[in-house]
């Protein structure tokens, strides 16, 4: 593991910030109505005023740190909308998109197309079940794509995904219902680098991560439970869930710049900073 190690000087000399693209979905309607994950309590009281003044300022966040924040205008009768990351996957200027699993959430797949059409981008239609970028990522340096599956996406999309930007899939599958999407469990950190939390995966999904990543940075349960691996990195700067401070300090150690936000109230519907942005890449 040492060997693997550079000191936090050295990496953060040898990282620079890339100029991102994301696309976010005010909370305006947000709500917790239906309990698709174990996150979700219909008991418990949501705050949307406080909802939409954290996820304003995870906005300012990125404005900030230099990126381009474009907007999706939310609808009335889908609470869930404020996770943007479900609504497509986009690599190459391709938008692939996404077919939920919850009736409930079905219409958002429309509204995101919609979108993504009138903003110019190639929009590839889905025919098996998806959540976006919700369980695949991308590793530019590495040119492969990350997907999840067990919970949420179909398998078969993953073929699929192969199909549409001609690139390779790792698949791999998790099996904690606490982490049903990819994001909740793996992130990328820098171009070839991740972060994830072993356990959230099947042990032959863990063998290939050992073997494909022997340097990335190991979560644990308590950095899992606080949506640590919910992070968005530019390659230097990671913006991270305000509660997930041994995460934050993994990731410091490791050389990157963690960035917290509180997004308390959008972790009662089973999100954090990843779920509400969609990273689009031309
Ligand atoms: N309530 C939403 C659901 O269960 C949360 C989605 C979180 N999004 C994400 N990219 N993990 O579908």
């Amino acid at each position: 593991m040492e060997k693997h190690r550079s000191s936090p000087a050295q990496a953060s000399a040898t990282r620079s910030p890339g100029r991102r693209t994301y696309l976010m979905c005010r909370p305006a309607y947000y709500a917790v109505e239906y309990a698709i994950n174990p996150w979700m309590d219909t008991t418990a009281p949501v705050d949307a005023t406080l909802a939409c003044a954290q996820w304003e300022e995870l906005a300012d966040v990125y404005t900030r740190l230099g990126h381009e924040v474009l907007r999706i205008e939310p609808e009335p009768g889908l609470p869930d909308m404020v996770y943007a990351a479900n609504g497509a996957f986009v690599v190459d200027g391709i938008a692939y998109g996404a077919s939920f699993r919850y009736p409930e959430r079905r219409p958002e797949a429309d509204a995101h197309e919609k979108w993504y059409r009138s903003a110019g981008w190639t929009v590839a239609k889905p025919e098996f079940i998806n959540e976006g970028e919700g369980d695949f990522t991308y590793l530019p340096g590495r040119e492969l794509i990350l997907a999840g599956w067990g919970f949420r996406t179909d398998a078969r999309a993953h073929a699929e995904a192969a199909d549409v930007f001609g690139r390779q899939v790792v698949s791999l599958r998790l099996v904690d219902p606490r982490y049903y999407h990819l994001d909740t469990a793996l992130a990328p950190l820098d171009d070839d680098r991740i972060a994830y939390y072993p356990e959230a995966f099947a042990p032959g999904s863990r063998l290939l991560l050992e073997r494909l990543f022997p340097d990335a940075v190991i979560a644990d349960a308590e950095d899992a439970a606080g949506f640590g691996l919910n992070f968005v990195s530019d390659g230097r700067n990671v913006v991270i869930n305000a509660e997930a401070t041994g995460m934050a300090a993994k990731l410091g150690d490791a050389g990157y710049e963690p960035v917290p936000v509180d997004l308390s109230e959008l972790k009662k519907g089973g999100g954090s900073v990843k779920c509400c942005t969609a990273e689009l890449r031309r």
